[in-house]
């Protein structure tokens, strides 16, 4: 399987491109407005906050299409193709940002967050249960995209089981983001988890629902009607 099939490999690379200018802009912004130094005006601690919310969307837009493209919502309005491309785009999206979430964390000096507290679970001195919550969804995330770069060749089986950990990792992100994050509470973040972790339980069940009644046996007619 290619992750990035060729119609999304620019867009890819815009993407990276725009987030880097962002970035530089804000960057380039903040010096000439306020010299202070980044720690005092605190630009790298909004670029940890907005790049962790960021990642969290993309995750979450990730495992919502997954989920739900095997139960045919898309084929009804022939979406399969379009939604399977923005599945793994977005899911790939989220490490340009995952890297600025880090990046942020460790270049803002109000809370220290030396290298080994952002790849160690429990290494943290602030909050390190959800921390450590963030760091496990980090290392299955890349486990997930992997696996599935190397899908022709792995037993599907394996696969199949490795995906289905999206389905934890998004309730342990949705964990992670509100017991770590200093905008848990306000209104727009509770949206931003109210939204996805509502269409995800409408999802699962939809999924078990289809699942199930593809497990049921067929009526004698129905099977003839296939045959
Ligand atoms: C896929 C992985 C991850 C996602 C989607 C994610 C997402 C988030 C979100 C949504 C927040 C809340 C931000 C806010 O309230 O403004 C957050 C906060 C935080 N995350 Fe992550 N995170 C991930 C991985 C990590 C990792 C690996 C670390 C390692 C140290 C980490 C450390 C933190 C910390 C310390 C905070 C609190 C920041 C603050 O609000 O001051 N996260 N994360």
């Amino acid at each position: 399987m290619q992750l990035i099939v060729k119609p999304q490999r620019l867009p890819f690379v815009y993407t990276w491109v725009a987030v880097a200018a962002v970035i530089a802009g804000s960057y380039a912004l903040v010096f000439l407005t306020d010299p202070a130094p980044a720690s005092a005006n605190r630009m790298h601690w909004y670029v940890a906050r907005a790049s962790g919310m960021t990642s969290y969307i993309l995750l979450a837009i990730a495992v919502l299409l997954g989920a739900s493209s095997s139960t045919g919502l898309w084929d009804r309005w022939k979406l399969r193709k379009l939604t399977t491309q923005l599945h793994q785009f977005s899911a790939l999206l989220v490490f340009p940002f995952l890297f600025f979430h880090l990046w942020g964390l460790h270049a803002d000096t109000s809370v220290p967050f030396p290298l080994p507290s952002l790849f160690i679970p429990l290494h943290a001195s602030y909050r390190p249960m959800a921390v450590g919550l963030g760091i496990l969804v980090m290392y299955g995330w890349v486990l997930l995209i992997v696996t599935s770069y190397f899908r022709e060749k792995l037993n599907a089986k394996v696969w199949r089981t490795i995906h289905i950990l999206a389905f934890p990792m998004f309730i342990g992100v949705t964990l992670h983001g509100l017991l770590s994050g200093t905008d848990t509470g306000k209104p727009w973040a509770t949206l931003v988890y109210a939204i996805p972790c509502a269409l995800f339980l409408l999802v699962s069940g939809r999924r078990l629902f289809v699942t199930r009644s593809r497990r049921q046996p067929q009526h004698p007619k129905q099977r003839e009607g296939q045959n």
